[in-house]
């Protein structure tokens, strides 16, 4: 079942894109980058990860291409390769980001050998100049992972910001390793808008609640109360 405007839906069911339809798209990623550039931001992260469509190119559970796109880890990777060209044609390579997720299974991804097909790709990646390689490590629902995060950090030529599942004590552990540049939350930025300052003072977290994550309106959007380091609320 598939998140919609009118709540969750059946799925339909995909196929593959003809040869011929891939540049259409790989302009969609250009124009949308030079919408983001007009509206005024500071940059854009293309999005290679959590089985959306660069990520059914990158990972061969999904891409079963015959074409110059599928095949091997050099063919699966053209398509974000173009992506990042088209991008550049509107932003400078420091302005431009990636997202992969080599070991997330979210909308049923798979891949017969992640350990070595991602460094392939982070390496290639490493040439392009990037901005920042961010890197969703291991199963985003369950956290689990069997990949060497370390060993393909070392594979990327440039700043690699590392995600999931981390606290402030695992963060400044990988930090210290060499293992990231920066680390990336997510969840608990739902439940602390001030998670910066809480991290800072080591001032406890509140946890989101599931629920109000996937629904409109403001409660649990813009309602999570900042922490008030009042005599009585401090640890
Ligand atoms: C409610 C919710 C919505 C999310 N939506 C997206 C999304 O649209 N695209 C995406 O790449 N990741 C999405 N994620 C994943 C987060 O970006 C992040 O990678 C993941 O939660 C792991 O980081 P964390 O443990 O710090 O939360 C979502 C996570 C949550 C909890």
């Amino acid at each position: 079942m598939a998140v919609t405007c009118n709540g969750m839906q059946a799925f339909v069911s995909p196929r593959a894109l003809r040869t011929n339809e891939i540049a259409g798209v790989v302009e969609q990623f250009r124009a949308a980058a030079q919408l983001a550039r007009t509206a005024g931001f500071d940059g854009v992260e293309i999005h290679g990860a959590n089985g959306y469509l660069i990520d059914q190119f990158l990972r061969n559970g999904s891409n079963h291409r015959t074409d110059n796109y599928g095949g091997t880890p050099a063919r699966r990777l053209a398509f974000l390769l173009e992506i990042i060209e088209a991008v550049s044609e509107v932003w400078l390579r420091e302005h431009i980001g990636v997202r992969l997720s080599p070991e997330n299974r979210f909308n049923d991804m798979t891949d017969s050998d992640p350990d070595e097909h991602f460094a392939y790709f982070v390496t290639q990646l490493g040439h392009a100049k990037l901005a920042y390689l961010h890197v969703l490590e291991g199963d985003m629902m369950t956290h689990s992972s069997v990949l060497d995060y370390g060993a393909l950090r070392r594979c990327f030529a440039g700043l690699y910001i590392a995600n999931n599942g981390y606290d402030k004590a695992r963060a400044l552990d990988v930090l210290r390793d060499g293992k990231a540049d920066l680390v990336a939350f997510g969840t608990a930025f739902i439940g602390n808008p001030d998670l910066v300052e809480r991290l800072r003072h080591d001032w406890p977290l509140r946890a989101p609640d599931p629920e109000t994550f996937y629904t409109g309106g403001e409660r649990g959007y813009v309602d999570y109360p900042v922490f008030a380091p009042t005599a009585g609320d401090l640890p």
